[in-house]
């Protein structure tokens, strides 16, 4: 299991130290929240700040769009540094175009599904999507309850992506910590998003281990 700390649980005080810290910790990937207040109630960060942020590490940028209009600001994402960029099926972007701007680009594309988005919808698109991030909250804040009812869609799609052979990744989103990791690792999942598991905890870096030990 991969783990992705959310740096939206971080100190915004201190940043730098922040990813600092998970990069000495054990994390994978670095998860990049970007929130614009209207495609959900909470506004985050720019790619401005994702360009200064990516001088700070050499870890992957798996940069999260929960904004209406992903295909705008592709481009912005991209040039800041972005390893990966996962926007919403449920924006008002055209899917097409927003994953033939990301695939150009040379950045890894992926789409994000909320909690009432179904499987099916991903489908079409899964023989040119990197990862499928499915939201195990609704999107917007950290520190929410996992939901488990998501793993039969987790489930889903894992078989969708063996039966055609395809190394599309599945990541959720939300809730992930010792007492919920071993379902999302049970139902198929390839990477974690954690933000307020790892950020909270005493010792990142045990957090981190003790989480990774749980998926077997
Ligand atoms: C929620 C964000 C998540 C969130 C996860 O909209 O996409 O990345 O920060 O936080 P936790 O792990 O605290 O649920
Ligand atoms: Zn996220």
């Amino acid at each position: 299991m991969l783990i992705a700390p959310s740096l939206l649980s971080c100190d915004f005080s201190n940043f730098k130290g922040e990813i600092e810290r998970m990069d000495n910790s054990g994390a994978d990937i670095m998860h990049l929240d970007v929130m614009d207040g209207h495609f959900v109630p909470n506004i985050t960060f720019g790619a401005p700040v994702v360009k200064e942020i990516r001088k700070c590490t050499k870890k992957p940028f798996d940069v999260h769009l929960m904004i209406s209009q992903p295909d705008r600001y592709i481009d912005d994402f991209c040039k800041a540094g972005a390893d990966i960029i996962s926007f919403h099926t449920e924006a008002d972007s055209d899917i097409e175009k927003t994953l033939s701007l990301i695939e150009k680009s040379g950045v890894k594309p992926a789409l994000a599904i909320k909690p009432n988005t179904p499987a099916d919808v991903v489908y079409k698109y899964l023989d040119r999507l990197y990862m499928v991030l499915v939201m195990t909250v609704e999107p917007g804040f950290g520190g929410q309850s996992f939901m488990e009812n998501m793993m039969p869609k987790v489930e889903a799609i894992k078989e969708e992506i063996n039966r055609r052979n395809l190394k599309t990744l599945i990541e959720v989103d939300g809730g992930i910590k010792d007492t919920t990791i071993k379902k999302a690792y049970d139902s198929g999942v390839d990477i974690c998003v954690a933000g307020t598991a790892v950020f909270k905890a005493e010792d990142a870096k045990l957090e981190i281990s003790k989480l990774k030990a749980l998926c077997k």
